[in-house]
């Protein structure tokens, strides 16, 4: 039988939750000729979110679509790579002709394209270091979507990434081709919101009011919670809606987080039986023990006063003036300037987020696993059987 909280791979839509106002508000802009910046702390399913929505015929059949994640680039040349490798495997299985004008159309690299003997279709067969003249191929390859025979939604997943690129025009640079396409859509998302929002709000930015923004938050309870009883109760499994709406509080609703809990849970209980909170505590600890193994690697090559201002972060959850003696004092932290030191290295990792003057542990399994290995003895759910 299938589970049917997916952690990985493709989302099938009957198991994909809610989400309705925020696809409406999507497909709904995009049709409307705006440009939409997606944005969320990790994990609340923005990249699920972009894939359900393409595959809504009102949009499958009407656009080309292309997604592109771009965590990995690091610099224009990068990205025009992943670019022009995306539309290329997209058209390739949607549109041989537009397939062949698109590589018509890639003069700066055009002699590099290899060719199937069978099929005579092209293949991708470009190295990075063949793209010398990024900014030529970007041009050429936003002109043949404009000249496409349907209009393009183009989506950057992680677009904070650009901000990390040697190169400082960028956002400059992408901004001028897309405020001249009347074809293309484009849809940034990204997990870094202060990040992105800046490059979006501030007013002297390049990308300032040129697109609607669209903040992500965690499905509601009133949806998520029949949503995992309703299954359960599909599959023959019992489950209490008040464990669930347990788990979902611990994880903050947290997308990933429950559907993994969910997911283990699921796996756990035979048809027919009950899946009951010491289950659901069993399965938190385990999940936790599975992370806990990238955790403690990472936590071996972090310097004892930062790892000691982390467990104090962990604790707080959410801390304030933490240069403060109070804060120093509570956690028998060093000195207000070893403290300094130490937040900045650790937000430097993105370990560790600063937001309205509080500090805070960003990944929630990460902030629930240091509280555990800073008090061993806590027991989720102990409050009730
Ligand atoms: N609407 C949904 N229904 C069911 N599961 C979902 C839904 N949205 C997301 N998920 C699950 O939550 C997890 C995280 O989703 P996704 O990768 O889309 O998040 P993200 O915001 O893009 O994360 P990141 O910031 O790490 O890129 C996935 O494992 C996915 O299976
Ligand atoms: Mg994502």
């Amino acid at each position: 039988m299938n589970n049917p909280f997916i952690v990985t791979g493709k989302i099938p839509p009957e198991y994909f939750c809610d989400r309705k106002e925020e696809s409406r508000r999507i497909i709904d802009g995009v049709a409307g000729g705006d440009n939409i910046c997606l944005l969320s702390p990790r994990r609340l399913g923005k990249s699920k979110l972009v894939r359900y929505c393409y595959d809504i015929p009102e949009i499958s059949q009407k656009y080309y679509t292309f997604y592109i994640d771009i965590l990995h680039t690091k610099s224009l040349q990068e990205f025009t790579f992943c670019f022009g490798q995306a539309v290329f495997t997209q058209l390739r299985s949607q549109s041989r002709k537009m397939l062949d004008a698109f590589v018509r159309g890639l003069k700066s690299i055009n002699g590099k394209f290899g060719f199937d003997p069978v099929t005579s279709m092209p293949v991708f067969t470009l190295e990075l270091g063949e793209i010398d003249k990024p900014e030529y191929t970007l041009t050429e390859i936003f002109a043949s979507l404009e000249n496409a025979d349907r209009p393009c939604i183009v989506t950057f997943d992680e677009f904070q990434q650009v901000g990390k690129y040697p190169e400082k025009n960028i956002e400059a640079l992408l901004r001028s081709h897309i405020q001249h396409l009347s074809n293309v859509r484009f849809i940034f998302s990204g997990s870094e919101p202060h990040i992105v929002s800046q490059m979006f709000l501030s007013s002297s930015r390049p990308f300032y009011n040129s697109t609607s923004i669209l903040e992500l938050r965690p499905i509601k309870a009133s949806v998520y919670v029949p949503f995992v009883t309703g299954h359960f109760a599909e599959a023959g499994k019992k489950i209490r809606p008040e464990d669930v709406r347990r788990v979902y509080d611990l994880f903050e609703g947290n997308t990933y987080c429950i559907q993994k809990v969910f997911h283990e849970a699921f796996d756990a209980v035979p048809g027919g039986s009950e899946c009951t909170l010491d289950i659901l505590r069993q399965t938190v600890d385990s999940i936790l023990e599975e992370a806990g193994t990238g955790y403690r690697l990472m936590l071996s090559g972090i310097p004892t006063r930062q790892k000691e201002l982390l467990y104090a972060i962990a604790s707080e959850v959410e801390a304030e003036k933490i240069t403060g003696v109070d804060f120093i004092r509570k956690y028998a932290l060093v000195s207000s300037s070893a403290v300094q030191t130490a937040a900045a290295k650790l937000r430097k990792m993105e370990l560790i987020t600063f937001n309205d003057g509080k500090y805070f542990i960003p990944d929630i399994m990460f902030r629930i696993y240091l509280q555990r290995l800073v008090n061993p003895s806590k027991v989720f759910f102990a409050d009730r059987q």
